[in-house]
């Protein structure tokens, strides 16, 4: 079958992880002669790269297909694929529940989009999602931005949090190596993008598959070695990674974020739980105090460092007082931005069938709680940038008001500001910061003299 003037949409849920693996697979889509097509309707390939981390994000999804699967009805040549943490869940029962699917492919199988397809043109319906080694991608990925850049460091995930169902849907950790990850970097700084962002879902376990030295004697097998190794690629301005673990996160990656120039003073580290009791049940690994300490040394190095997070409350047999003490380490910390989320009950992970499990209304009460915190917390910490002068680096218009640019500073609060995206796309902004809200800043940019 020619693909020539096929076209295509992907509609991505979820995380950076899945956001990374779209860009690759329309890569390989526009490779083999697809083209992006805006409006999903009028798509010849629709793919979905789903995401299954709660509940209401695998329903979501499900919605979406039974609006495509009708639609195949009338136009038997469309393509309907399924990628992601939901399609590696479900596999062939997903076959079983949307017949009018072609394709279900598990996230270890994005960069072999192209054969897969090859098999449903040639007339089969296909499930892909046994255990794979990761290939290298050869083709480019079509990345949603010019100016910052995902970069994949580690595949997968080797923890076990009993609430989580990543590890069985994305699998085994698989570190790519240093010289894969810089390839690809220069590759990017080539194409004149200033930042990047190093993924994984537990990042600081970078390396820990790779063998520890090169041949030439070089020491490369952790995050805080990559960072070294990767600093110095022309044309990058910045360099971010997450998500980090607690259990992992060590004083030398700590010295080696506040020594690099590039790597900008951000820290995504989720603790999920204040209280250790919960914490133990979730199999995390660390106390509160451990994750205080490590805020803490970050602070030593880098007093201005900007701190993110993830928590979930209601986890099953949370208590009152449990909750309170992730309210009280929210409250001592001041996050920059937390993620919030009520705990979800998921399909093959340990606490999914224990007794205790909450009322939708003690979660949703207590998310309220402390998403109202959040807030609070966050407006505090924006202040600091009140009257100073931030390095914004600029990615887009602003979609609300078209006079303005908007980028993110190095702490990675969002900042806007008037100035004409033409001239200034991908740009490095020195910006006075004249008004703050919890979660984004507006400043003005303060000209360069030339003498
Ligand atoms: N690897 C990262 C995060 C992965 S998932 C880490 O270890 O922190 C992203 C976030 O989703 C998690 O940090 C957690 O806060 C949330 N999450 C994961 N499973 C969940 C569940 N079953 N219910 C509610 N939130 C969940
Ligand atoms: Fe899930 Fe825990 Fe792995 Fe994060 S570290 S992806 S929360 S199992
Ligand atoms: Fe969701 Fe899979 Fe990411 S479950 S959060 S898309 S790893």
């Amino acid at each position: 079958m020619t693909t020539s003037s096929r076209r295509y949409h992907i509609t991505t849920f979820g995380c950076q992880m899945n956001k990374a693996d779209s860009e690759r697979m329309a890569g390989i889509l526009e490779d083999m002669g697809f083209e992006w097509s805006e409006d999903p309707n009028q798509a010849d390939l629709i793919l979905y790269n789903t995401c299954t981390i709660r509940d209401n994000a695998e329903h979501k999804v499900y919605s979406y297909l039974g609006r495509q699967a009708k639609r195949k009805h009338e136009q038997p040549d469309l393509t309907i694929v399924v990628s992601g943490c939901v399609a590696q869940q479900e596999g062939e029962a997903l076959l079983r529940r949307v017949p009018e699917l072609d394709l279900v492919m598990g996230p270890q199988h994005t960069n072999r989009l192209q054969d897969l397809l090859q098999q449903v043109f040639d007339g089969n319906q296909v499930v892909a999602t046994e255990p794979v080694h990761i290939m290298e991608d050869i083709t480019k990925p079509r990345r949603d931005s010019s100016v910052t850049a995902w970069v994949n460091v580690i595949y997968g995930c080797n923890e076990r949090c009993t609430y989580c169902v990543v590890p069985n849907v994305r699998g085994v950790e698989q570190s790519r190596t240093p010289e894969a990850i810089r390839a690809e970097i220069e590759e990017i700084g080539r194409l004149g993008y200033k930042e990047v962002t190093l993924l994984g879902q537990n990042i600081d376990a970078y390396g820990r598959d790779l063998p520890g030295v090169t041949p030439e004697g070089r020491h490369l097998n952790t995050l805080t070695d990559l960072l070294y190794y990767v600093h110095d690629v022309p044309g990058i301005e910045r360099i971010r990674f997450a998500t980090s673990h607690p259990r992992y996160f060590t004083e030398r990656l700590i010295k080696a974020c506040a020594e690099l120039p590039k790597v900008c003073e951000h820290f995504h580290i989720p603790f999920q739980s204040g209280d250790n009791e919960v914490l133990k049940r979730m199999s995390r690994g660390y106390t509160h105090e451990k994750y205080r300490r490590i805020i803490d040394t970050i602070r030593r190095y880098m007093p201005d460092a900007s701190i993110s997070a993830d928590a979930i409350v209601g986890f099953p047999g949370e208590t009152e007082q449990q909750f309170e003490n992730t309210l009280k380490l929210v409250d001592d910390i001041g996050f920059d931005l937390l993620n919030t989320a009520a705990y979800s009950p998921r399909p093959g992970t340990p606490a999914a069938i224990w007794d205790e499990q909450l009322s939708e209304e003690i979660k949703s009460d207590r998310l309220q709680q402390l998403n109202h915190l959040v807030g609070i917390k966050a407006a505090e910490r924006s202040q600091r940038y009140m009257g100073r002068t931030e390095e914004v680096l600029v990615e887009d218009q602003n979609t609300k008001d078209k006079t303005q640019v908007m980028g993110r500073i190095r702490g990675n609060r969002l900042t806007f500001f008037t100035g004409d995206i033409n001239k200034l796309k991908g740009k490095l902004v020195q910006v006075k910061i004249t008004e703050v809200r919890a979660f984004s800043l507006t400043g003005e940019e303060i000209p360069v003299l030339v003498c």
